[in-house]
């Protein structure tokens, strides 16, 4: 019996949707005509769905009940205004505009941020769109977070903060003026969900101040991080997430959100600012041709309901102490088991070390990948690679880019998956631990130019 407490569920479930579970030749199929590429699976070819915690989360009764409150007003819903009035009391931000989801947002912002082609974003670690609406806009993207970040083993209560030391290295360097702005990603993604301390994001701001740098968020899962922050650095035990999220964004003069995560919204994004109003009018003016109107941004108005009440639940301390408790509850029976993960675990997803686990297959033949379909073949479970596969080929060599860390992530939708599914999660992979040394890489039939990890055709190496 494993020793792992669970920390229980602050909500009971009054709906369902029935699960099927396929057999293993079934799954067998599915995969072989998926190209082994799980991204290409049908979703109900799969039993438990871990590819991703955005969009997948379970809406409560009140969120429910908001879709039937929706105002579907072209310009001016009531319920944008309920919207604002969120934002306003929780980040304390006068301005807020909807988007469609967070690249919706990043489209709208960052080419009003990036003044010159070849201008730097700084970030922890940016997420793959974000990366690709820098670039999209002419900018180029850098990753300047801690150096324990990527030592799976090692504890560090805040491992997406950033290396303070070497961003103010890296900004005398270049010049303030080859920077366009420095964006905080809370809770760090690409770094396992790894949460950024109130310590280091005040350090960044007064950094940016000092050159005369514009700073944001990306905001998708800013409760989880306030969480982190409450639970592990002194002096906020005593602090409600609330006064802990006002502080973070006070640090900072605007964000991006995908509303998917925290604000546990199955479609939705939005940008805040603080209060500069140029820029306000700057965004507003390019949000109405990308997204739709200034108050609706894409979205329906029972959408803009549903995210309204999804910030303020998404920062209720018994939903956050059971979420994390939960995703904390799988890397623990994983740890106990003997497989390697990024610890502590983050926020919304346990990332397994597949490097650690098959040495035996180079980076080239993508061992997360390997991984990723034996879990479901295993047990009919779809993780996601975060490693070489998804980094992609040197644009100007050609050659295969080899990520520093080759990662299977588990990411667990909110309030969607009992403790027992989790079991299910761990038992697959303890068992795949013992023939791991049977199991072989891949090599391409397919391979498109960009964003490959999407649409790839694999088979295994013989
Ligand atoms: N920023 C972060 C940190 C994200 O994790 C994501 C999405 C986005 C921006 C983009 O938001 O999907 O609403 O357009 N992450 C998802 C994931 C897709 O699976 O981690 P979006």
């Amino acid at each position: 019996m494993s020793e792992v407490r669970a920390v229980p569920e602050p909500f009971k479930i009054k709906m369902v949707e029935p699960l099927k579970k396929i057999t293993r030749e079934e799954r067998q199929t599915a995969l072989e005509r998926a190209g082994y590429n799980i991204f290409l699976l049908k979703s109900n070819e799969v039993y438990i769905d871990l590819l991703t915690d955005s969009g997948t989360g379970a809406m409560s009764d009140h969120q429910w009940a908001g879709l039937m409150m929706g105002d579907e007003a072209y310009a001016g819903s009531r319920n944008y205004f309920h919207l604002q009035d969120a934002v306003k009391d929780i980040f304390d931000y006068n301005y807020a505009i909807p988007t469609h989801q967070g690249r919706g947002a990043e489209q709208v912002l960052f080419p009003i941020l990036i003044k010159k082609p070849g201008q730097i974003v700084i970030s922890n670690m940016h997420f793959d769109t974000t990366k690709a609406h820098v670039e999209l806009a002419g900018g180029r993207a850098v990753n300047i977070v801690i150096e324990d970040a990527f030592d799976t083993e090692k504890y560090h209560p805040f491992k997406g903060d950033f290396d303070t030391g070497r961003l103010e290295a890296f900004i005398k360097e270049q010049g303030s003026d080859k920077i366009a702005f420095i964006i905080v990603t809370i809770t760090c993604n690409s770094a396992g969900g790894q949460p950024v301390s109130m310590k280091n994001i005040k350090e960044v701001s007064e950094i940016a101040k000092k050159y005369g740098i514009r700073i944001f968020m990306d905001a998708a899962r800013f409760a989880e991080n306030a969480y982190f922050i409450k639970e592990r650095e002194e002096g906020y035990a005593d602090k409600s997430i609330k006064d802990i999220v006002k502080e973070m964004f006070s640090y900072v003069e605007g964000f991006t959100m995908s509303a998917k995560k925290d604000a546990i919204v199955n479609i939705g994004g939005l940008i805040g600012i603080k209060d500069d109003e140029e820029l306000y009018t700057q965004a507003s003016s390019r949000v109405v041709p990308l997204e739709g109107f200034v108050t609706y941004g894409g979205l329906a108005g029972r959408d803009m309901e549903a995210l309204a009440r999804g910030l303020h639940e998404g920062m209720d301390y018994d939903y956050l102490n059971y979420r994390v408790g939960h995703v904390r509850y799988l890397g623990e029976r994983l740890r106990e088991g003997g497989i390697p993960i990024q610890y502590p675990t983050g926020g919304h997803a346990v990332f397994v070390d597949a490097k650690k686990i098959l040495p035996h297959i180079p980076f080239y033949q993508f061992p997360a990948v390997a991984l990723a379909n034996e879990l479901y073949l295993e047990a009919g479970v779809r993780g996601v690679e975060i490693g070489s596969f998804l980094l992609g080929r040197d644009p100007d060599t050609g050659e295969n880019l080899e990520s520093p860390l080759e990662l299977l992530r588990l990411t667990i939708p909110r309030r969607v998956y009992t403790y027992t599914h989790l079991d299910v999660v761990a038992d697959a992979l303890i068992n795949i631990k013992d023939k791991a040394s049977s199991l072989k890489g891949l090599e391409f039939t397919y391979e498109p130019k960009i964003l490959r990890h999407f649409t790839a055709r694999l088979k295994p190496v013989q």
